[in-house]
């Protein structure tokens, strides 16, 4: 049986002011579509799995967004996280849960605030890798093809010489993040693609690797047991994401793990995670600029500004800069400087 995990717990700090710890971006209509962001991934999803087949992993502070963006969901479809501590316990904790439930259960964990703009090709893919992953033990994550050497991405190099399966290429080299340098070593070289973050796999491969590479978070959600949001269950997911320690699945697992393919996919990809992302998807005028608001420019060029549309905004002289207010915050900021954000959110909440 097939299942979808979303992830959703996650906070875009990234994609500041934007996006908010109270009100992070996979709740919010970022592109002015009529939908939210983790809305449109669910509906993305239909027809791969029933509705009931799937699930949300969430902090316990997003319960009421997602009740109210995905009023369809059942209690027990929510998974909701004490603490945050990344991806790694999130799937984990999804993992095994369904995993409880349904043994053979073969799995799509997708993150929530993702654009994809050819939905029927996405399908097509996903379908398709499902397939082999009922019958195979591997780790499968969809590969995009890079257009800039993004240091916020893993990089995932083919290894060319080994035997596929059907359209999944054997990995060899996986490098979560890697710095300026290697990125462009990477996209240069052709040999790379994009993790999209986007994973399939059945629920014994998964959670079999878990044991092998992250034995600690393995362990810690082995006693959980297939009772929801009881009182004894909260005590122990308390005590099971206390135990556990900040890691992403990229790190704990996709980057040593020996049975990981790629799935090479072209369906209009995008991870709306930084301002530069957004400045791309976006369309731009005659000087270049993404203009959201009530904007005027002068010898502006390249620039994003997204501003509240009942102010009006003037900027001169700007090139290749984000101006971006949103609530009490405003910021301005170099677009080559953008992967500063995630520091300049750390060092106002410590002021705060
Ligand atoms: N439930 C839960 N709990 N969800 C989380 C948590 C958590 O603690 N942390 C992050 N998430 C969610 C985010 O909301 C997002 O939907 C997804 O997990 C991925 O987290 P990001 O923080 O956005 O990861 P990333 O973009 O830096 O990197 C990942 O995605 C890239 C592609 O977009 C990696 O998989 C990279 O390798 C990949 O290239
Ligand atoms: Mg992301």
């Amino acid at each position: 049986n097939n299942y979808v995990v979303i992830m959703a717990g996650g906070i875009g700090s990234r994609f500041w002011p934007f996006s908010r710890q109270h009100f992070p971006k996979q709740f919010q209509d970022i592109l002015g579509v009529g939908k939210t962001m983790i809305q449109q991934t669910v509906e993305r999803f239909d027809g791969i799995c029933p509705p009931e087949n799937i699930y949300i992993v969430t902090s316990e502070d997003y319960l009421e967004l997602v009740k109210a963006q995905l009023p369809f969901l059942r209690d027990e479809q929510i998974l909701l996280e004490p603490v945050r501590r990344n991806t790694a316990p999130c799937i984990a904790y999804a993992c095994y849960k369904i995993a409880s439930k349904d043994p053979d259960a073969n799995i799509v964990v997708s993150p929530a605030d993702h654009v994809i703009l050819d939905v029927p090709e996405f399908k097509r893919v996903v379908s398709g890798v499902l397939e082999t992953t009922k019958y195979n033990d591997i780790l499968v994550t969809l590969g995009i093809r890079p257009n800039r050497p993004d240091t916020g991405y893993g990089y995932i190099q083919v290894q060319e010489d080994s035997k596929p399966i059907g359209p999944l290429k054997k990995v060899k080299t996986f490098t979560e993040k890697p710095n300026l340098e290697l990125a462009v070593a990477f996209v240069t070289s052709g040999d790379f693609v994009w993790n999209a973050g986007i994973f399939i796999w059945n629920a014994k491969t998964i959670l079999n690797e878990f044991k092998k590479h992250l034995p600690d978070i393995s362990e810690a959600f082995t006693e959980l047991n297939d009772t929801y949001y009881t009182e004894r269950e909260r005590k122990a997911l308390k005590e099971a994401y206390f135990q556990c320690r900040n890691i992403s699945i990229d790190y704990g697992i996709m980057e040593h793990a020996d049975n990981v393919y790629v799935m090479r996919s072209d369906f209009g990809w995008s991870d709306l995670g930084t301002w530069k992302s957004l400045y791309e998807q976006a369309d731009k005028n005659r000087d270049e600029n993404v203009l959201q608001g009530n904007v005027m420019t002068y010898e502006t060029r390249e620039c994003i500004v997204k501003t509240p549309k009942d102010r009006l905004v003037v900027v001169q002289g700007l090139q290749n800069y984000i101006v971006a207010e949103y609530d009490n915050v405003l910021l301005i900021c170099e677009k080559e400087q953008e992967q500063r954000i995630k520091q300049f959110v750390d060092d106002v909440k410590e002021k705060q």
